[in-house]
């Protein structure tokens, strides 16, 4: 059987006196776990649950919500804070568990759809537009006419 031994956590960053980078890590895990508590909820308890549930869900339905700053606020926050969250803890996930190169590639990709994802996203929710682009005649269409 082989042993591994594992370094006392903060000793490296403590030492050179910078900024202990696990620590607010772990700090940050925490106090957005408590605010995506209230996010998460709060946004299936009106998708899913108040008015007509979970059948009123279509592209007008997202479009009226987009239409309205406070939504656009609070959808902004649960996927910043939903996917640092996430990418945080799949940072630790990979540190555990992989070694060497394989380590190195994981975090990088998993670093690459963090960033992509939060521009596509954040790009989404600030200039969303339901009658961008169209020239078909619908229901939709002439709403924006
Ligand atoms: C109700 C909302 C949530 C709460 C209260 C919450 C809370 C937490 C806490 C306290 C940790 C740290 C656990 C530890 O260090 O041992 C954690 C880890 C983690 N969370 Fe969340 N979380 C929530 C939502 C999410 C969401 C939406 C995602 C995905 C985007 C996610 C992905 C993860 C991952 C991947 C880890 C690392 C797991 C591990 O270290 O074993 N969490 N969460």
């Amino acid at each position: 059987m082989t042993t591994e031994t594992i370094e006392p956590p903060r000793s490296a960053a403590r030492a050179r006196g910078g900024v202990n980078w696990e620590k607010w890590g772990w700090l940050y895990m925490r106090f957005s776990g408590v605010l995506l508590v209230v996010l998460i909820f709060g946004h299936l308890l009106v998708n899913l649950f108040l008015g007509q549930g979970v059948s009123a869900i279509d592209f007008a339905f997202v479009a009226g919500k987009l239409a309205n700053p406070f939504w656009i606020v609070w959808d902004t926050l649960l996927l910043w804070l939903a996917l640092i969250h996430g990418a945080n803890g799949m940072r630790t996930l990979t540190n555990d568990y992989a070694r060497g190169k394989l380590r190195i590639v994981l975090l990088v990709l998993l670093a690459g759809a963090t960033v992509t994802l939060l521009a596509l996203g954040t790009l989404v929710l600030t200039t969303f537009d339901p009658c961008i682009g169209s020239d078909q005649v619908d229901a939709l269409i002439e709403v924006c006419r």
